[in-house]
């Protein structure tokens, strides 16, 4: 097996050739600098790397660096300007993609427009491997599972310290008006462009009491009902996340360092709490948390190209439940400090 890494001289493709290395998988550096990408090899321990100069936007160049790899882990953002060459790219020569995306807008176009091509390829597209598309929408699907058909999912974010690299920075900064107005809805079994909020709290994960929330365009929005029976779906984020991308812009990233130090990297937190309700009145109620975004995030996309390659998936553009098994995956990830479980709810006024 080889697995080639797009912007791996990044401050995430690092840590994906880094968590390749660790794996025992071979990989293969792509990206446009010969000297960062030996660098992020020297980084990983890698003595022999294999190293193929390409850059975003020449579909000839960068299908011929991907020649011979089975999988392509895309670390390069933004991706909103570099993201669908990418995926153009690892089609044509054979590869099954994955990338690190938390851009909604561009998730939205690639399950509209590549799913078609990557059928055509026989190849599966999965974008959004991260610590928050993925885990999200894995446990989004186990959550709904046990109510049926569901009239109603709402699924919450929350994050602990941290820190964020001028990759996410440059990234998110630019699709920051989307973030905050909260992106796609989805109501009435159908995607709409703009949707009003219908909850303002909810109780975090690991917690008891609710906490104000906003709508936010998180990755799960485009990915949960493609596989969830579910009437309503709404992503939202605890007022706190929210107000941390209100200044962030594409210009600050300059001003920052490359990416948060190790250990403020690793002290951070994430999780997720989803509600479901069923047509029939069923609740249930599931949560995933854990550590450290940028060190999940390569595991979880290592981890993901690993398994297309190795299990297979459906060829055509995937989300997380439709390619992997949602709590086998879930459970691989304990090793890294995820956890998670799924309760049935007592209806309200039955407490
Ligand atoms: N949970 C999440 O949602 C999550 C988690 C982790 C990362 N991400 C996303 O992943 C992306 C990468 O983040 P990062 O922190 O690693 O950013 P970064 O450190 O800025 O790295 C970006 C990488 O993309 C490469 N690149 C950019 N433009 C290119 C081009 N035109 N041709 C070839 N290579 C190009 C860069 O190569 P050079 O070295 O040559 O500049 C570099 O390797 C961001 O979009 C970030 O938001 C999301």
């Amino acid at each position: 097996m080889r697995i080639a890494v797009f912007g791996a001289s990044g401050y995430t493709g690092r840590l994906a050739v880094a968590e390749l290395a660790r794996r025992g998988v071979p990989a293969v550096l792509v990206g446009r600098d010969a000297g960062r990408l030996r660098s992020a090899a020297e980084e990983a321990g890698i003595a022999a790397p294999e190293i193929r100069i390409a850059a975003a936007d020449d579909l000839a160049g960068l299908t011929a660096a991907l020649e011979g790899c089975e999988a392509v882990v895309n670390c390069a953002g933004p991706f909103h300007r570099w993201g669908e060459g990418v995926i153009r790219a690892a089609l044509a020569a054979g590869c099954h993609y994955v990338d690190t995306t938390g851009e909604q807008p561009y998730l939205d176009r690639a399950f509209r427009e590549f799913d078609e091509p990557a059928r055509r390829a026989g190849r599966a597209v999965v974008p959004g491997t991260t610590d928050d598309g993925l885990p999200s929408d894995l446990i989004a699907a186990l959550t709904a599972a046990r109510v049926g058909e569901a009239a109603e999912i709402a699924l919450v974010v929350d994050l602990v310290g941290g820190g964020a690299s001028q990759g996410t920075v440059r990234s998110m900064g630019a699709i920051r008006d989307t973030l905050l107005s909260g992106g796609l809805g989805y109501e009435d079994a159908a995607w709409v462009p703009r949707a009003t909020a219908r909850r303002t709290e909810m109780v975090p994960a690991d917690e008891s009491e609710p906490r104000p929330v906003l709508r936010f365009a998180l990755p799960a929005m485009v990915t949960v009902p493609r596989h969830v029976p579910t009437r309503r779906f709404e992503a939202l984020a605890t007022k706190e996340v929210s107000d941390l991308f209100t200044t962030l812009t594409p210009e600050l990233a300059d001003s920052l360092p490359f990416g948060p130090e190790v250990a403020d990297r690793t002290a951070m937190r994430w999780s997720f709490a989803v509600e479901a309700v069923g047509v029939d009145g069923r609740r249930a109620r599931g949560v995933v948390r854990g550590r450290d975004a940028y060190g999940t995030t390569a595991v979880i996309a290592v981890e993901a190209a690993r398994r297309l390659v190795a299990d297979g998936a459906p060829a055509g553009v995937l989300a997380h439940a439709q390619a992997f098994d949602p709590a086998g995956f879930l459970d691989h990830l304990g090793a890294h400090g995820v956890s998670w479980s799924v309760e049935d709810e007592p209806a309200p006024g039955h407490r």
